[in-house]
């Protein structure tokens, strides 16, 4: 990875510098922006294969014994998730469709989890078929529905429980699954049910636990304290239990505010499991690309706002949705390394007709001349895939950088295809 000189912004989490000025543009990894940007147009989204692959071999340091399954929810771009692949790791799938996106690029299915509280009949016999590694089941029905299934078709699925620990995560709302209102996972008592009357079931081999109690968790405790509330169902059956699903849920810090570190969870989690050889596994989906995507854009207009400046960009919520839907702050930096040190307070907002359409508010950045590339930055994880083609906006292309190269890994939709499906 080359060696930068500088680095502007507060890019706390990047140790290898990989996103940095070098000759007053911003480069990732061997990599100009503005090259990218140039060839490509904007918006576009930029990934780095290595800052994914680091965060991977990260992770897995932290977690020596487990075996880690990327969450394709966060990102599911073909090249990208090959390269995971290829470096080891299995992923976690939540309908048919991540399915076959990770059969399609050389994942084994062996290596591959199910999760999701609404998997379709559909999905549920593709999965059988393709002889996934792990179903992990969200309700009672469910678990009757994939029985019957596994019996019908003479397979013997491997299944855990997912469940439902009762704790709240310290998260936004929107995005914690562990509390007891949340859709996710079965109750203890309902599991405690479960697990007596399907532990030893000639259709299914249950056994394994599956706890996620939510994304960006901003403390291990509360997954300590999930994981403490299941261990009695552990402990019972310690002949057939043998495999611990973590979910994923590690944070990453978008604009240089303290979260906790993988190797924090990793300590409090092995003090909590001390004395018992589970097999763990683990379902990173932020931990391991958000950091490793930015999403470019260009200014359009600078006009005057109250407090400073609006900077309308080519780019907004269709391409990033998470700061309209959850309040997320990303992180924007100009491309060409600002040469004055006048700041004025900017919000950076896209061209959809709402007024949630706001990238970054409140942020200070040098002036901005029309035609100017700004990166937003940690776009890697729950960008593309929440994308979506409203105002009739062609979906970007997105790009990944490979060492010194990059390569164009899907491209950009056109209008013929917004109405290719559509019949007149
Ligand atoms: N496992 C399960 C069962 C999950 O539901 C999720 C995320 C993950 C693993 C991966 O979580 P991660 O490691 O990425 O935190 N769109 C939201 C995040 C939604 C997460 C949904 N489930 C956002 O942009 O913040």
């Amino acid at each position: 990875m080359t060696p930068f000189k500088r680095i502007e912004g507060k890019l706390h989490v990047e140790p290898q510098n990989f996103i940095a000025y070098r000759d007053g543009q911003l480069y990732m990894d061997g990599v100009s922006l503005a090259e990218i940007a140039t060839q490509m147009g904007t918006p576009c989204y930029v990934y780095s294969r290595d800052r994914a692959l680091a965060n991977f071999w990260r992770l897995q340091g932290a977690f020596p014994s487990a075996e880690i399954h990327y969450s394709l929810k966060a990102n599911a771009n073909l090249a990208l998730i090959g390269a995971l692949a290829q470096a080891g790791a299995g992923m976690d799938a939540v309908s048919g469709g991540e399915i076959f996106r990770a059969v399609r690029a050389g994942v084994d299915p062996s290596r591959i989890v199910f999760a999701g509280v609404g998997k379709t009949i559909s999905d549920l016999a593709y999965a059988l078929d393709t002889g996934i590694g792990w179903f992990n089941v969200e309700s009672a029905s469910e678990l009757a529905r994939l029985v019957e299934m596994a019996r019908n078709k003479g397979k013997r699925p491997r299944v855990a429980l997912r469940i439902n620990p009762d704790v709240q995560a310290d998260t936004h709302h929107y995005i914690a699954t562990g509390h007891a209102r949340a859709k996710f996972g079965i109750s203890l008592s309902e599991a405690q049910l479960l697990l007596n009357e399907y532990i030893s079931s000639p259709d299914i081999d249950l056994s394994g636990l599956h706890i996620h109690i939510g994304s960006q968790l901003g403390t291990v405790q509360r997954t300590v304290e999930g994981v403490q509330a299941i261990l009695p169902l552990i402990d019972a059956y310690p002949e057939q239990l043998l495999t611990l699903n973590l979910g994923g849920g590690f944070p990453v810090s978008y604009t240089g505010e303290p979260v906790p570190a993988a190797d924090a969870f990793a300590t409090a989690l092995h003090r909590c499991l001390a004395g018992r050889s589970l097999r763990l596994l683990l379902e990173p989906g932020r931990y391991i690309v958000a950091d490793a995507g930015v999403l470019l854009v260009s200014v359009e207009y600078v006009k005057p706002a109250p407090d400073g400046v609006i900077v309308v960009v080519d780019g907004g919520m269709t391409e990033l949705i998470r700061p309209a839907l959850y309040g997320a702050i990303h992180n924007v930096l100009p491309v060409r390394e600002a040469r004055t040190a006048t700041r004025a307070t900017s919000h950076v907002v896209g061209p959809i007709c709402e007024s949630a359409d706001v990238l970054r508010a409140d942020i200070a950045l040098p002036p901005l001349q029309v035609g100017e590339l700004l990166a937003v930055l940690h776009a890697g994880a729950y960008g593309a895939v929440m994308g979506s083609t409203y105002n009739a906006r062609p979906r970007p292309p997105e790009i990944l950088i490979e060492g010194e190269h990059w390569r164009m890994v899907r491209r950009r939709e056109t209008w013929d295809d917004l109405i290719r499906l559509e019949v007149q």
